[in-house]
């Protein structure tokens, strides 16, 4: 059986290249769509295993081509040479290969032949999107950006164990150790990352950053612009405080913020949701945006992840729960597990004993690191918004909190 070819192309080349594909044995033209969401609706059904595109079709960005990826396609952008950005922002967009649009008979067969070549090779890898290399018909590709910092998630489980907390003074330490460092607010539960560290109200940074990479255009210098500074070494990248804008923040387009973030600053910590689940039933839409897709994309991206419990009988429960969850995903990440909020009155006399015996025996953890309950320190801070080293810098917690920035700055690079 042929192969379907899904066509949205756009001007005199669309005659040509469909000519082209049907006078290949191999190949067929099964749809030939109006717009994206034709296209998209076409290859969800599984009519195809190839989209041949306009760049100028409306609304075709990264997202868009993760979809048609999703739908097991090969996605080949027809874009004008005379406009290299455009070329640039295809490629940013995961498109498995760009080419000038044919002008003959001939240059359709040849565009048809090498996409035919593409269907050949490996399926595009649906969970990274990043790894698809797009080939350039003769154009010099968009550089992606040179990856040399480290992504840090802190998650952990309901119950506002302290993540924003641990994620705004870990981001604060290390950059208070000299290392530029890019606090990130991905909760898409109501990011508060922001009001914690005394920003003004802004509009929400992570979302303008996630659209520009959606279209393949952020870069370093435009992510630096969106995330201001809020003391030397530390940049902000405002969350979307409002609940009910998570929808702003999908996967692939986070996806493609967390090089660019990682060629911007040396450390990127990013306070994330607390769940894990993914939506079943919506799960059949691969456009529909997923609630906890922040929180994957950031742990699928990290070289580091902090899980931070609660330090209560309820709290290391949902801790162990937790650390469950997070083994399932099988993520080649570092692991710390930070217990917050540890008090004798809850956990008993020696509560680093107690808590090392119950991670070790349900957890399977080798290592608890313990952050004490400090109230006084985190009600001050908070009020004045500030980070604990500069409102309650001799505090317990913040004594903690800097010796597990250390033990991050002190990781081989690897
Ligand atoms: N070690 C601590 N001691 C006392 N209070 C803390 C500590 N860590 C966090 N808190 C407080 O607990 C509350 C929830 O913390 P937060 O970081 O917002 O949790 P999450 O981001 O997990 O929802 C905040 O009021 C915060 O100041
Ligand atoms: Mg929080």
């Amino acid at each position: 059986m042929a192969l379907g070819v899904l066509c949205a192309v756009q001007g005199p080349a669309e005659a040509l290249l469909v000519q082209a594909v049907d006078a290949d044995g191999r190949l067929a033209v099964a749809r030939r769509c109006a717009d994206l969401v034709e296209l998209l609706a076409a290859a969800e059904a599984g009519l195809g295993r190839l989209a041949i595109v306009s760049a100028e079709l409306e609304h075709l960005d990264r997202e868009a081509v993760a979809a048609l990826h999703h739908a097991g396609l090969r996605v080949v952008c027809v874009a004008d040479q005379s406009r290299p950005w455009l070329t640039d922002r295809l490629a940013a967009c995961g498109a498995d290969l760009v080419v000038p649009p044919p002008a003959d008979p001939a240059a359709a067969r040849a565009v048809v032949e090498r996409a035919g070549v593409l269907l050949d090779q490996a399926p595009p890898s649906v969970a990274e999107p990043d790894q698809a290399s797009p080939e350039l018909s003769g154009m010099p590709r968009h550089a992606a950006p040179a990856r040399r910092g480290r992504l840090v998630a802190v998650w952990g489980p309901t119950g506002a164990p302290g993540r924003t907390t641990m994620a705004v003074n870990l981001a604060a330490e290390l950059a208070a150790l000299g290392r530029a460092a890019l606090l990130v607010d991905a909760d898409t539960y109501g990011g508060a990352v922001a009001q914690v560290i005394g920003l003004l109200e802004e509009a929400p940074g992570i979302a303008a950053a996630a659209r520009a990479a959606a279209q393949g255009g952020l870069d370093t210098t435009s992510l630096a612009r969106l995330a201001p500074v809020a003391s030397p070494e530390l940049r902000v990248l405002s969350g979307v405080a409002r609940a009910d804008r998570w929808q702003e923040l999908p996967a692939a387009a986070l996806d493609a913020v967390w090089p660019v973030a990682c060629a911007l600053a040396e450390w990127t910590v990013v306070d994330t949701g607390f769940s894990l689940e993914r939506d079943e039933v919506l799960s059949y839409d691969t456009r529909a945006p997923q609630r906890n897709a922040a929180t994957h994309s950031a742990l699928a991206a990290a070289d580091v992840v902090v899980v931070v419990g609660a330090g209560d009988p309820v709290g290391v429960a949902r801790l162990v729960r937790a650390l469950t969850e997070l083994a399932e995903l099988g993520l080649p990440a570092t692991r710390f597990v930070v217990v917050n909020r540890v008090r004798a009155a809850a956990t008993g006399p020696d509560p680093q004993r107690a808590l090392a015996q119950a991670l070790a025996r349900y957890a399977g953890v080798d290592e608890v690191i313990v952050v004490p309950d400090d109230r006084a320190a985190c009600d001050a801070a908070l009020l004045a918004g500030r980070t604990l080293r500069e409102g309650a810098p001799g505090s317990p917690a913040r004594k903690a909190l800097a010796g597990l920035a250390a033990r991050l700055a002190a990781l081989p690079v690897g």
